[in-house]
Order: structure tokens, then sequence, then C-alpha cells
């Protein structure tokens, strides 16, 4: 999608919209675009009772007196109360239906409309940015494109504003926040037959490109770190497990790193604790979090954010095997805490175990967060509106649940203690992989923080966020991304100088 901007011009072919509010719809450019039409926009206003409301659309197919092929009017909500989500959604609304349409093209114009707190440059990159992360598609894999009948795609956006420039530069910015969105979707999105662990490991690579300094470290090097954790997942696979470190060194030289660990299970059977057959396939989804790692590592370097940053991925696939663990194995940690094997489809936790073990002891940062599809339960709990935050440090849940709200990546925080982290405690170990159903999320928090040592840490349960998440307008893809603007946004609010 080539995504431009541009001086207002009433005489483009393609698609024309212009956005409006509540109340004003027929004021300023719209007005004179009517005049042009000959009444047909206050015609159809009126017919379509069309008020202009956050989300809404109004078309005119085929109109007279202008070149474009259609004019839509699509609404921002109440004036005054104008936001950049609210930006993001009429730019994403408007590809959604110009993409079910015939141009090829499609000019947005933003003018006269203020949103309390954004500049009008700032306005115009949110709705390049909501176009943007709506015409995500993955369709690499369909032979057969068109959808029936359909002859053209969508193929330029043109935001039109009276600060184009500054719109451009800003849109800079948030076109790399989109770039790791769009990378952590396609790594979700890819099926495991593609993407296993050496495969997911390979594609890091291409962040060296960006300045990332990425290391790769094989099942050799795993084992003579103590990894037992981690690699008795991986002992049912044809596919070698991989750890990867990314490192971007943006900051002051010698200043603490933040951390980010990612859970990466390239696909997840349960093993010989075999998953029911329905909706398998999407636990080729199961690495999200290691996704979501990459595609942030993406973004801070593509904008060069001012900030030391490691990223931690853990990639392995639990196949059920002759070689694959059992239930009552007994496995030795990198941090030497011995862990009985009750199920072995609560995998997630075993690779995080030592994911978090390894970064804290060799980068000793600032914070640390992990990033995991690790619970059914947190379904349970939060639905897909919320990911769950299980956390040792308020400040660092109170930053990421405000760093949530704001990009629309909601988190909230479960409770942790002494009663629940008991409920792990084994017969023959020094814990299990498993507490029993009851609250199944927290348990498995309870199971991380074991591998944590006094430092600030946060652990998301993406499970019900990553995938499938609630379908928006500027989110229709199945792998969502989740994740990639919120810690964005964590960094950029707090931690860059
Ligand atoms: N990857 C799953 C969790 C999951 C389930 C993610 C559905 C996304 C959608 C995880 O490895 C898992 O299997 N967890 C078990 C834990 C149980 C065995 C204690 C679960 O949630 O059932
Ligand atoms: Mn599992
Ligand atoms: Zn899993």
């Amino acid at each position: 999608m080539n995504i431009a901007f541009a001086e207002i011009s009433l005489a483009k072919p393609g698609a024309l919209a212009v956005l409006v509010t509540e109340g004003t719809t027929l004021r300023g450019v719209a007005a004179d675009l009517d005049d042009k039409l000959g009444g047909a926009l206050k015609r159809a206003v009126k017919a379509a009772g069309f008020t202009g409301k956050s989300g809404s659309i109004l078309e005119v197919v085929g109109p007279q007196g202008v070149s474009a092929s259609r004019v839509l009017l699509a609404g921002l909500g109440k004036s005054g109360e104008v936001s950049a989500a609210g930006l993001e959604k009429a730019g994403g609304e408007l590809v959604g239906r110009i993409s079910k349409a015939s141009e090829a093209s499609l000019s947005i114009i933003l003018d006269g409309i203020s949103a309390p707190k954004l500049t009008a440059a700032e306005a115009a990159a949110r709705v390049a940015f909501g176009a943007r992360l709506r015409s995500y598609r993955f369709d690499k894999y369909k032979t057969k494109k068109k959808e029936d009948g359909k002859k053209t795609e969508l193929k330029s956006i043109t935001v039109m504003t009276r600060a184009a420039a500054a719109a451009r530069k800003d849109y800079g910015t948030l076109s790399k926040v989109a770039d790791g969105m769009a990378l952590a979707r396609d790594l979700v999105n890819e099926p495991p037959n593609v993407l296993f662990p050496g495969e997911f490991a390979r594609r890091t690579r291409a962040l060296s490109k960006l300045g990332v300094k990425v290391e790769v470290l094989g099942e050799a090097a795993m084992k003579k770190l103590g990894m037992g954790s981690l690699l008795g997942v991986g002992y049912g696979s044809q596919h070698e497990s991989q750890l990867v470190v990314m490192r971007w060194m943006g900051g002051k030289p010698g200043e603490k790193p933040v951390a980010f660990v990612g859970k990466g299970v390239c696909f997840d059977t349960g093993g010989i604790s075999l998953k029911p057959g329905a909706g398998m396939e999407d636990m080729k989804g199961d690495m999200g979090g290691a996704a979501c790692v990459t595609g942030l590592m993406h973004t801070l370097a593509a904008r060069k954010a001012k900030v030391n940053a490691i990223g931690v991925i853990g990639l392995v696939e639990n196949m059920p095997d002759g070689k694959a663990q059992r239930p009552g194995d007994i496995v030795t940690s990198m941090s030497g805490q011995t862990i009985e094997i009750i199920n072995t489809d609560a995998e997630g936790r075993l690779v995080l175990a030592d994911a978090l073990w390894y970064t804290q002891s060799r980068f000793k940062p600032k914070f640390m967060i992990d990033l995991a599809t690790l619970t059914g339960a947190i379904m349970i709990a939060l639905g897909k509106e919320y990911a769950g935050l299980f956390s040792n440090d308020d400040k660092l849940s109170k930053q990421l649940t405000e760093a949530g709200e704001a990009e629309g990546e909601k988190v909230w925080r479960m409770p942790m203690g002494a009663a629940y982290d008991k409920m792990i405690d084994s017969r023959f170990a020094d814990m299990k992989n498993v507490g029993g159903r009851d609250g199944g999320s927290i348990t498995a928090a309870q199971f991380l923080q074991r591998f944590v040592n006094k430092l600030p840490w946060a652990h998301l349960d993406i499970a019900g966020t990553a995938m499938a998440s609630p379908q928006t307008a500027t989110n229709q893809s199945w792998g969502s991304g989740w994740g990639v603007r919120l810690l964005n946004r964590l960094v950029a609010d707090h931690y860059e100088k």
C-alpha cells in the first residue's frame, strides 16, 4: 500500500472522502464538494440519516460534477472529542469500504477538524496509520487473489491536509510502528510447516540491517548453559530449538537495558498431553509473544529509539513423539531449580523459565517484561478485550496500564501471592509445571515469578489478544501484532532520553 500526503484538492479521480464531525457534516470542504455535486451530498446525508457518528460512512457512487468515481463522508463523532483512536478508526473504516469497491486509489481530506490533543499534522498522520493497519493482508498463500468480479485492488491512499509536510514527518514514526506490527502479524499468520524455530530465527536476522545485533543459540549452546527446562519441550520435535537474542543499543553507552522476553512455541500440539483436535490449527500462533518482541525490536531500531533494549525469544515446537518429554519427568532449569512435568501442554512456562533466567543473569536489565500466549484460562477470565497483567511492581504496572489505554491494547492486572504460589509445590521436585484448574493463569504467572529475581517484572498473558483478537476498524487480521504498539509507547513515554 502506497501512502502519501498532499495539499487539499477536490479534483482527484478514484474514491474521495472527507472526514466530518457530528452536527457539522456539511461545512468547509464538504460544503464545497456538495456545491460541485449539485447538492447530491446534502440529499444523501438526509436520505441516509447520516450524522457523522464515529466510524460511520456515507457513500455517493458515480457522482456528477467531480472526477472522483465515488465520494464519501466519514464520521469522527463529536467535534471537540476527536481522538487519535477515532482518526485511526475513520481511516481504517474507509479502507475497509474501498477494499470491497473497485477504486485503486483513495484520497482522504482532513480539514478544519480540531482534535484536542493533536496538531493538524498529527491528526492526519493518525488517519494514515489507521488506513495502513487496516490494509494489512496475509494472502501470500492464495493463488487466486481477486475476489469475484473485482478488477482492481486499492493501491494508494493520499491523506490531504494543509499540514502535508509535517504530517509526512509524523507518519514517518508511526509507519515504523505499523511495520513492526505487520512483521509480528506475518510471523503469527505463517503456517507452522513454514515457520519452525530455525526459520523464525533466520527471519530475525533481517533486523541486523536496522542495526540490531542478533545472536542465535542452538541446542548445543543451550545445553551448555543448562537450559533443561526449555530444551525438554523440544525433545519430541524434528526441529532444533533456538534462543534468539536481539540487542538494540540506541541509548547511552553503559546504561542498563530494558528487556522483553517472548514465548515462541511455533506449534503447540500439547505434546504427550495431546490437545483435542478441534481448533488445534490455531496453535501455530503460540509464538505470538516472540512475534511481538521481534516486531517491537524492529520498530525501536527502525525509529532509532534512544533506548538500550534487549529482546529474547525462546523458539520450540511441542510435539508428541517417542523422544518427547513425559508427564512425570523432572527437568533441571538453568536457575538450578528442578521442575516436575505434570502436563506437557503447560510448555510455555518451561520455555520462559530459562529465557527469563538467562535474560536477567546476562543483561541485568532495568525491568523485564515477558509476553506469552500462556493460558486458555486468561480468556475465561478476561475474554479477548484485555490481556492479563501479572507483576511484582506497581510502577511498571501503572505504566503498562496507561500505555495500553492510550494505544487501545488494554491490560488488566491480576492478583498474585503466596497462596497461589503454594499450588505449584511438587512432591518430588522444587515445583511442578501446573497447579490445577483453579486460577490457572495465576499459577502460571507464579511459576514464572520463581525464575525472576529482585527486579521489576511484568508478565502479559496474551492468549486472548494475540490471535483472532476482536475485529476492529484497524485490525481485521487473525494475527493481531498485539503488544508492539503498547510496548513501543511504554518505551517512548518512560524509557527514552
Ligand atoms: N498455548 C496454550 C495456551 C493457549 C490456549 C493459547 C488457547 C491460545 C489459545 C498453552 O501452552 C496451554 O496449552 N496451556 C494449558 C495449560 C494447562 C495444561 C495447565 C491450557 O491453557 O489449557
Ligand atoms: Mn500448551
Ligand atoms: Zn502453548
